[in-house]
């Protein structure tokens, strides 16, 4: 490329994202080629639908519905992916990069089940994959663990990295309703899609986890990898209770590495309230990283929507530079064969809400499965009682124990004719 001309970007997708990256490099051209020391020039916008009105400000001659017309163009030194979804998205950023070009995705699920492969690829072809927009929206987060973060040992991260799902969870928190209410509430004001099951259900928290986690342990962590557990189960109650102990409840993202294995999990979390993760609401993300030289740090911020468009644009800026400066992509490391341990191995604290029948030795019989699994009992609260069907509700919280020997306590007290229902059962972080 001749010093000064013309960096040429090609995009794919011109939804919420692509808009926002399609009006960035229009309206802020002159401040761009300034950084850069050249111009950047969009060439090429693919679109599923080319007669759907748009309001990104791109020339309408630009826009196709024929991925080739992108793909294939030879000026284009920048692919820009934000279609979404696995397929076509991971093909089309396969052929980019086979074709020499730098590519900038926000997509975590291409990321998270292929990222490894990918960056690989991007080597051979002396080229990189950027991926900032990915995880967290508008939070910097890829790019610390790449480089500020780059001389610790990372031991863990934890984040709140869904925000529709901190959304429900903080207004049921908060005012006391149920999931449904929380979730229509959350529909109604567009941060929860028509079928949420993908944010509710934990999927799209183990994609951004499996990136995350892959990064800071420098190895593949798949989704497949990772324990899940949406936040479907929980009650207006559960929030109630959590407050009552000095606890709120988050859908908390965790991976962990401890003596050369990695445990990955997303599911609801008591987290104690004095935690700056418990204090995390609404629609924010945050992310807590321990490494040995730097000790605990936390990202925040918006983790969705528009912002997103200043980490595409960060990453495109970079590639710019990289090329126009002819610097090649930063060495990129990656450890195969780290051992992934299994959730049954997890030693935590545990909340279990369940209905008994309110008479005299039930309490003793219910002390006995845990003790037969040596989970030691640490408090045992009888919430509410129903005098007409003779229940009571108790609320048991657990010393530290293993996840395997909990989980077959469940099993027996769940099989006792006095037990009526396990209501819930939360794992306590810290
Ligand atoms: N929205 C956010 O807040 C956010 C935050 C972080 C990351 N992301 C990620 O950013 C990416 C884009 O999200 P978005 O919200 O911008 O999505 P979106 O609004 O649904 O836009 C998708 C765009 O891609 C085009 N497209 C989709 N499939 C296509 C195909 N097979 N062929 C050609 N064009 C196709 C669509 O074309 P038409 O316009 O013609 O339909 C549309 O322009 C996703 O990976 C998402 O996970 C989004």
């Amino acid at each position: 490329m001749a010093p000064g001309s013309a960096i040429n970007v090609g995009l794919l997708g011109l939804g919420v994202v692509g808009s926002g990256v399609a009006s960035a490099l229009l309206s802020k051209g002159h401040l761009y080629a300034e950084r850069v020391g050249c111009p950047l020039n969009l060439r090429r916008v693919l679109v599923r639908d080319r007669g759907k009105p748009r309001d990104a400000g791109v020339d309408p001659g630009l826009l196709t519905t024929d991925p080739q017309e992108v793909l294939a163009d030879d000026s284009l030194h920048i692919v820009v992916e934000v279609m979404g979804g696995e397929q076509p998205a991971y093909d089309y950023i396969k052929d980019a990069l086979n074709r020499g070009r730098y590519v900038v995705t926000a997509n975590k699920e291409v990321m998270a089940k292929h990222g490894p492969e990918l960056l690989g690829l991007a080597r051979k072809r002396g080229v990189d994959v950027l991926y900032e927009a990915s995880v967290g929206g508008g939070i910097p987060i890829i790019s610390p663990l790449k480089r500020d973060l780059s001389a610790n040992s990372i031991s863990y991260l934890r984040a709140i990295i869904n925000g529709t799902t901190n959304y429900i969870l903080t207004r049921m928190g908060k005012e006391g309703v149920e999931f449904a209410a929380a979730l229509e509430q959350a529909q109604r004001l567009g941060y929860a899609e028509p079928d949420p099951a993908n944010d509710t259900e934990g999927h799209d928290a183990v994609y951004k986890l499996a990136i995350l986690a892959s990064l800071a342990f420098h190895t593949h962590v798949r989704p497949q990898d990772i324990y899940r557990e949406g936040i479907t189960r929980l009650t207006a109650r559960d929030f109630r209770y959590a407050r009552e102990l000095g606890y709120a409840i988050k859908l908390l993202a965790v991976a962990r590495l401890d003596d050369g294995s990695i445990q990955a999990r997303v599911h609801p979390v008591l987290v104690p309230g004095e935690e700056l993760l418990a204090k995390v609401d609404g629609i924010l993300n945050a992310v807590e990283v321990e490494g040995d030289l730097l000790g605990r740090v936390l990202f925040q911020g918006a983790g969705a929507g528009a912002l997103t468009t200043s980490a595409v644009m960060a990453d495109v800026l970079d590639a710019a530079q990289a090329i126009a400066q002819r610097r090649p992509p930063p060495p990129w490391r990656y450890e195969a064969g780290v051992g992934i341990r299994p959730m049954s191995e997890l030693t935590t604290r545990y909340y279990i809400r369940m209905d008994v029948t309110d008479r005299p030795g039930v309490l003793a019989e219910i002390a006995r499965c845990f003790g037969g699994n040596q989970v030691s009992i640490a408090s045992v609260i009888q919430k509410e009682a129903n005098e007409t069907a003779q229940t009571a509700e108790l609320v048991i919280m657990t010393h530290i124990a293993q996840e395997a020997a909990v989980q077959e306590t469940i099993r027996q007290v769940s099989r006792l004719e006095t037990v009526k229902e396990i209501g819930n059962f939360l794992r306590v972080e810290g």
